[in-house]
């Protein structure tokens, strides 16, 4: 039987990863009539692009992305050409030099294709491997670059149409002419890839804001760090010891003056009992004072610190949601999630959109259980319908409920609890297998191969023994030589999955 959706043209935000793999499933499905892929950089590559000068950082303690990275003003009476606009819009990536990726090449990668080597690569691999990724799939004709989203705006259903669309505002900036120019599309569904590691995140400390006017230059964020040449010689603390701050802080020991100072809010997989030579750890800082001085929670202090550097992450942003007309945000800040979702991928009350990438687990492969689910969705082709409203708001509500009771967060699928292959196979459960004709993509099966790369591949050593058997002189030996670690497991967390 041919699908029947009344979908024929769908719109995607963004070309990272997300985007290519959406890009690859919508193509598969052989029954759109019109695809775009808009992309605000000049190529596709999204997170993994590098971009040697980073973007000024504006400084705004405690400020979240509604503030930081607001809707632009757009101009009445489209189409128009106008002169480039100015304001911050963030494009630039975090992307420094020393940077591997931290997920086995086998795991990483889209089921399709492999990585050209592994397990842990340079950055240029998975930015070299996404844009690959649109020309494999001939899909690179999808791509609007310098085109950004600007405004998405839900239509009513109109007397032709039974259903909802969407009125997309465009900018493309024309570099030669150094002008932006300014439409609208009408597309039949949306679907977001605009990636989350954009808009970075610094909390709110006492004094800190007094302390940036006066030390303009002193604080920064990991967003902008590409090399420790700048801080050679120099006193430094970072703040975080999630991924930035753990590699951060070994790329300054031995430039920047010894110790590289830590401060860590809680303990992270792979802090053993003590620091790493060259590293002093800090509890959380309680205040800045305007002798400079920088007071820890534990009343302990730093004098003379020459640079600060926060590795606190950062916030999603959705600035094209018109949320006045659409009549409902995206994003719940306070929560710190979508609103509305299920299965962090569909919207309870928009059956025409759909976002890929949200969640923090494996990044490409579970894109592409989302852009296969979704294609398949939106083509009608899938194999089961989303559960009824009401369940689906009972996922959402009991989610939010039992990630708030154990202090986790609504959006992450850890591994190793079995969260991760239950949340793929309900998209693999929605998507289905392929037809007899081949159209559509198939959702790919994890082999044993990736499960044990999962399991046993670390960039780093993690639990405490790894740390013994591996002191820390060894570990930063074998990072200087590009090396990892494979961690002995006795206990496989996802019983019955491997034999
Ligand atoms: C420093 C760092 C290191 C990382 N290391 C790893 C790692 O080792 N392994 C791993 O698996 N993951 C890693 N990640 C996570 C990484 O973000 C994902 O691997 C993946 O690249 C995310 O892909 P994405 O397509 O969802 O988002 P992105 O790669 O961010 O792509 C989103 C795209 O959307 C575009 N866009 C946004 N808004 C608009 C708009 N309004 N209009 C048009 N275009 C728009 C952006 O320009 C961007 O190109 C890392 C992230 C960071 C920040
Ligand atoms: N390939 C790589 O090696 C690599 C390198 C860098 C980044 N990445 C990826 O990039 C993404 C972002 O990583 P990230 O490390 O930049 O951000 P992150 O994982 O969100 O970590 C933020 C860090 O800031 C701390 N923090 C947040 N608010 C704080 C506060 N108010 N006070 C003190 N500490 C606070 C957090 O502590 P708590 O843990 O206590 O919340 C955490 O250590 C992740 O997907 C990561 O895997 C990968």
């Amino acid at each position: 039987m041919p699908p029947k959706s009344h979908i024929k043209s769908v719109a995607v935000v963004g070309a990272g990863a997300a985007g290519a793999a959406v890009a690859a499933a919508l193509k598969a499905e052989n029954y759109f009539e019109r695809i775009q892929v808009f992309e605000r950089r000049e190529t596709a590559g999204g997170t993994w692009i590098y971009d040697a000068e980073p973007d000024p950082l504006p400084l705004c303690p405690g400020k979240l992305p509604p503030d930081t990275d607001p809707a632009l003003e757009i101009p009445e009476a489209l189409p128009r050409i106008t002169p480039p606009v100015d304001q911050k819009r963030w494009t630039k990536t975090p992307i420094y030099n020393s940077l591997t990726t931290n997920v086995p090449a086998i795991a990483m990668s889209f089921s399709d294709s492999q990585f050209a080597y592994g397990p842990f690569v340079p950055h240029h691999v998975p930015r070299q491997y996404v844009e690959n990724y649109f020309s494999i799939h001939k899909t690179d004709s999808f791509l609007q670059l310098n085109t950004t989203v600007e405004d998405i705006t839900k239509l009513p259903p109109s007397k032709d149409r039974s259903s909802e669309r969407w009125k997309l505002t465009l900018r493309k900036h024309d570099a030669l002419r150094r002008v932006d120019i300014w439409w609208e599309e009408e597309f039949d569904a949306v679907i977001l890839a605009n990636g989350h590691y954009a808009v970075p995140y610094i909390p709110q400390v006492i004094g800190l804001e007094e302390y940036i006017a006066k030390y303009p230059d002193r604080i920064s964020h990991s967003k902008k760090y590409r090399a420790p040449t700048i801080y050679a010689g120099k006193k430094v603390l970072l703040i975080g010891n999630s991924a930035s701050g753990h590699d951060l802080s070994l790329d300054l020991v031995g430039v920047a003056k010894a110790p590289v100072y830590q401060s860590r809010r809680s303990k992270a997989r792979w802090d053993g009992d003590g620091p790493l030579s060259g590293i002093a750890w800090k509890p959380v800082i309680r205040e800045y004072l305007p002798s400079g001085r920088i007071v820890f929670e534990d009343d302990s202090y730093l004098d003379d610190v020459d640079a600060v550097l926060y590795c606190t992450g950062y916030q999603p942003s959705f600035p094209f949601w018109n949320a006045q007309a659409n009549g409902r945000p995206l994003w719940d800040y306070a929560a710190n999630k979508l609103v509305g979702t299920y299965w962090h991928t569909f919207f309870q009350d928009l059956g025409t959109l759909a976002i890929v990438g949200v969640p923090r687990t494996l990044t490409f492969r579970s894109f592409e259980y989302q852009a296969i689910a979704i294609a398949r969705l939106f083509a009608g082709r899938n194999a089961l319908p989303l559960p009824p409203l009401e369940e689906q708001e009972q996922w959402e509500a009991e989610r939010a409920r039992r990630t708030r009771a154990e202090g986790k967060k609504f959006h992450d699928v850890p591994w190793d609890e079995g969260q991760t292959i239950e949340w793929l196979d309900g998209l693999f459960r929605i998507a289905g297998l392929g037809t007899i004709r081949g159209e559509g993509l198939v959702p790919p099966a994890l082999s044993p191969e990736l499960i044990w790369a999962v399991e046993h591949l670390r960039k780093y050593p993690e639990e405490p023994s790894e740390h013994e058997e591996k002191g820390s002189d060894e570990v930063h030996a074998a990072r200087a030589e590009g090396g990892w670690v494979v961690v002995q497991r006795e206990k496989l967390p996802l019983g019955g999955v491997l034999p």
